[in-house]
Parts: C-alpha cells; structure tokens; sequence
C-alpha cells in the first residue's frame, strides 16, 4: 500500500467512492445530492497550506482517502478537522489504520497544529473502534444532530486527538 498526496485528477474516484458509501445511511453525513465532482477538485486543490488531503493506492487502485483541514479561524488554526473514507470493498484490510497514522505524523510534524478533531455517528462502531485505537478520545456527545429520514436521528460523537501530548508521552 502506498500512501501519497491526493491530485486534482483523483477526484473521480473518490467522488464516486462517497456515493456508494452514502447509500449506506449512517457513515457519511452527504446526501447523495450534495456531492459534486468539482468540489471534490476544488477541495483537493484548496488542501494545498490548508491541512493534508492524501489517497491509499494498492497495485495502482485508489482505496481510500482522508483529508485533515485545518480551522480557517485565527483562534482555531491549530485544529484540524479529519475526514477519511475507505472505498468499499477496500475495508477491514488495514487502509483505515495506515491512512490515519500517516495523517498523525503528519500532523506531529506541524508545529502548529495542537489538536485533531473529528465527528462520527454513534452508530458507526466499527469507525469509533478504529479512531479509539489511534488515540482519538471522546469529547462528547451531539444528541440526535444527524437525520438519518423523516423521524429518526442519529447522536454525534466528537473526538480529538493531541499530537503534542503523544510526544510528550514520549
Ligand atoms: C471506518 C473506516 C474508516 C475504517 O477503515 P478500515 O480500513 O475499514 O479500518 P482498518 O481495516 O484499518 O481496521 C478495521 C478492522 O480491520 C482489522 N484489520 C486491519 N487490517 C486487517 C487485515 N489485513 N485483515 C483483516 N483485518 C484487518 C483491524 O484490526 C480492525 O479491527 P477492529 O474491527 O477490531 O477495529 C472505513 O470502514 C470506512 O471508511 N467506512 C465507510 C465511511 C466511514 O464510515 N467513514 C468514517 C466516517 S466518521
């Protein structure tokens, strides 16, 4: 597997990993609707000085990608906000992990930023499993914040992770 920075013509395929993956409700926040080729290249392109966006490739396939953006706000620059999504058919085989310790050392090597943040649903327990084993820790708990159809909600979990804590530790 091989890790590497996200380009501009990446973005097909992770458009269209996301629409697949939405059609599950409960993992990503997107309408099917609300997801657009350009801003897909738009984002990719703005993640340049803004924070990392990075794909997994593996025999030459992109099979996931993960983006930490970092707080446009002054007061907040030192946060990022981390968003990953393994392509389906590409999970449970160690793509989640690898993506999200890049981004970890990634982000150890910026001064700057102090804090990783991410929100996930409580339904997703196979995500939280995942982020717990990298550190992240829950911050709190955002009660009936997604709608999944007309009368049910999901809660939102809030976790963080410290990269200068972890070197602290050290
Ligand atoms: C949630 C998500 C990011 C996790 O990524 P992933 O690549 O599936 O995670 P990993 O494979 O690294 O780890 C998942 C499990 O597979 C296991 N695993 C890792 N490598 C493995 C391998 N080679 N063979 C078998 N199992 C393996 C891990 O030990 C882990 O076990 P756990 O279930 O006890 O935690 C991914 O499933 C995903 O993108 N899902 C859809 C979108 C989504 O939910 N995004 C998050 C929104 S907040």
């Amino acid at each position: 597997m091989q890790i590497r920075d996200a380009v501009p013509e990446d973005a097909v395929a992770l458009w269209q990993a996301e629409l697949e993956t939405v059609a599950v409700p409960g993992r990503l926040v997107s309408a099917p609707s609300e997801l657009d080729l350009a801003s897909f290249r738009t984002k990719i392109q703005a993640a340049v000085g803004r924070g990392s966006y990075v794909v997994a490739e593996v025999d030459g396939l992109v099979c996931g990608h993960a983006y930490l953006e970092l707080m446009p706000l002054a007061a907040v620059r030192h946060v990022c906000r981390l968003t990953i999504v393994v392509h389906p058919g590409h999970t449970g085989t160690g793509i989640g992990t690898a993506l999200i310790a890049h981004l970890q050392e990634w982000a150890r090597r910026q001064p700057e930023i102090r804090k990783i943040e991410l929100l996930v649903r409580a339904s997703n327990v196979g995500a939280m499993r995942l982020y717990a084993r990298m550190g992240f820790v829950e911050e709190g708990r955002l009660r009936e914040r997604v709608r999944l159809d007309a009368e049910t909600f999901v809660d939102d979990i809030a976790m963080g992770w410290f990269p200068r804590a972890h070197v602290e530790r050290r």
